[in-house]
């Protein structure tokens, strides 16, 4: 069996298994690698005909049955691990050999590993790979970054494997260095803004609409249905139905509302403040997952303070706006997120394409929606365009729902619902479409109290006035 194998992959856990089976599938030949041999054997039973798709502990028999430039994609967690894992391939590697790092590693590691690696011969890539287990099996988006002559070698398996929108596949290079996993952490702060904007819009649904769990799942599913289609939108309609297996409840009722998070939003938050770039909307994502987590002060709190009564409304007036105001503050949240990679981009060197980003994005990933297509022909048409806000399609979107939001977020404030989320959308969207904003008067503070200096609308240079002399 030496030298036989088209695809190398480390990693058998749920992801790395219904990968390789996806590989397979596709009619390349693939070989496994997990030092649990339980995972090796799971693997060779799945997979049915050795010579199609085989597994192995031992690394060097691994690595011995690729053939060249071999091609070994790790699915494993991020850290540490992908640093041990590299160590441990390199001795029987040769030049040329290509390692894709699909996990969601922190961008400034990919950038680390690709110079340690490219020192020794060996092309690295670090792939951001969306869609979760059932992507990874039937077809995930994947967002490669690396060398761009190596990618020629990867090129066919990806395409293959990746799904596909309207017959393209959702895979393109992206740029080098760490440009795959930089597009595949925007593309999670992105994904956590609209989960918080989801989850808000139940919120108010529930409490001021007065809708159940039936309705709910009716309204999202309708939803589905419209221009809001997306996969987000698309779950969520099916958690309302699901039952409780230990009660008779429906299981969205019995969940602990603390989230978890593993880093990846943080990080989108953290690097666009480095670069100067708002992304509220991510940022206050990221704050409602750690309020979320203070659940005992919560509890605490809500004991001592009132809260209104959530006034009655008209159930499917509401229903529409909220629909409207939902739309709206998902074009404002991928706004940012194409913003802030837009700006990464020059900042990196990545060179990025944000229409051939949008593009991969429509299908596959968790972030796919029905308005990715309407966000790769706003890049299709201006591929210079600074912030989706400006594109001339996206205006009239905008400008139909943005009243909803006011609405809703009026609502919310008046009647103690909190909308984190959409009122960070509806405040950016005012902001950055108000030619003057009140900081002007941050300036005369800044140089008041520390000679910071300021500039003038009506003069160039620089100036500093003695105040209150
Ligand atoms: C994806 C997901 C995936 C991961 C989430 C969960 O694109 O398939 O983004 O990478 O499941 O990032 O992240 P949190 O645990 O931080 O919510």
């Amino acid at each position: 069996m030496a030298d036989t194998y088209d695809f190398g992959l480390v990693g058998l856990g749920v992801m790395g298994r219904n990968f390789i089976l996806n590989v397979a599938d596709n009619g390349f030949t693939a070989f496994g690698n997990d030092l649990d041999e339980e995972k090796v054997s799971a693997l060779i039973e799945e997979g049915g005909d050795t010579s199609k798709v085989n597994a192995t502990s031992d690394v060097e028999t691994f690595v011995g049955s690729l053939t060249a430039p071999r091609k070994i994609m790790l699915l494993v967690p991020a850290g540490k691990i992908v640093d041990s894992v590299i160590d441990g391939l390199l001795p029987h590697l040769d030049k040329g050999d290509i390692i894709i790092d699909g996990g969601n590693s922190f961008y400034t590691d990919t950038d680390r590993r690709e110079a340690y690696l490219k020192e020794k011969g060996i092309n690295f890539f670090g792939a951001g790979v969306s869609g979760g287990a059932e992507g990874a099996r039937k077809g995930p988006s994947i967002m490669p970054g690396g060398s761009k002559e190596a990618y020629q070698h990867v090129k066919p398996i990806f395409e293959a494997v990746s799904a596909k929108y309207k017959g393209e596949p959702c895979v393109a290079y992206l740029g080098p260095k760490s440009a795959g996993n930089y597009v595949k952490m925007v593309h999670n702060g992105i994904e956590y803004g609209l989960m918080q904007l989801t989850s808000e819009i139940y919120d108010l649904l529930k409490k001021a609409g007065g809708l159940n769990n039936k309705e709910l799942h009716k309204t999202y599913s309708d939803w589905n249905q419209g221009r809001l289609q997306s996969f987000l939108v698309e779950i969520t309609s099916e958690i309302f139905e699901q039952k409780d297996e230990l009660t008779d409840n429906d299981l969205v009722d019995m969940i602990l509302d603390k989230a978890k998070q593993k880093g990846t939003g943080k990080w989108t938050s953290q690097n666009a403040m480095d670069l100067g770039i708002p992304v509220p909307t991510i940022d206050i994502a990221v704050s409602m997952r750690e309020i979320s987590a203070l659940k005992d002060e919560r509890i605490k709190a809500d004991e001592l303070y009132d809260r209104p009564t959530p006034k009655a409304v008209d159930k499917s007036d509401f229903t529409s706006k909220a629909e409207q105001a939902l739309y709206f503050a998902f074009i404002i949240t991928y706004a940012q997120g194409m913003h802030q990679l837009a700006d990464a981009s020059k900042e990196y060197g990545y060179e990025l394409e944000l229409g051939e980003i949008a593009k991969i994005w429509r299908a596959g990933c968790i972030i796919r929606a029905a308005l990715l297509a309407d966000i790769t022909e706003a890049y299709q048409a201006d591929k210079d365009l600074q912030n989706l806000l400006l594109s001339p399609s996206f205006v009239e979107k905008v400008k139909s729902t943005v009243d909803a939001a006011r609405e809703l977020v009026s609502y919310g404030a008046a009647n103690g619902i909190p909308l984190p989320g959409l009122s960070n959308a509806l405040t950016y969207f005012d902001a950055y479409t108000s030619s003057r904003l009140p900081l002007n008067l941050i300036q005369a503070q800044r140089d008041y109290f520390g000679s910071h200096t300021y500039e003038r609308l009506d003069r160039e240079g620089i100036f500093h006035s003695e105040w209150n002399k």
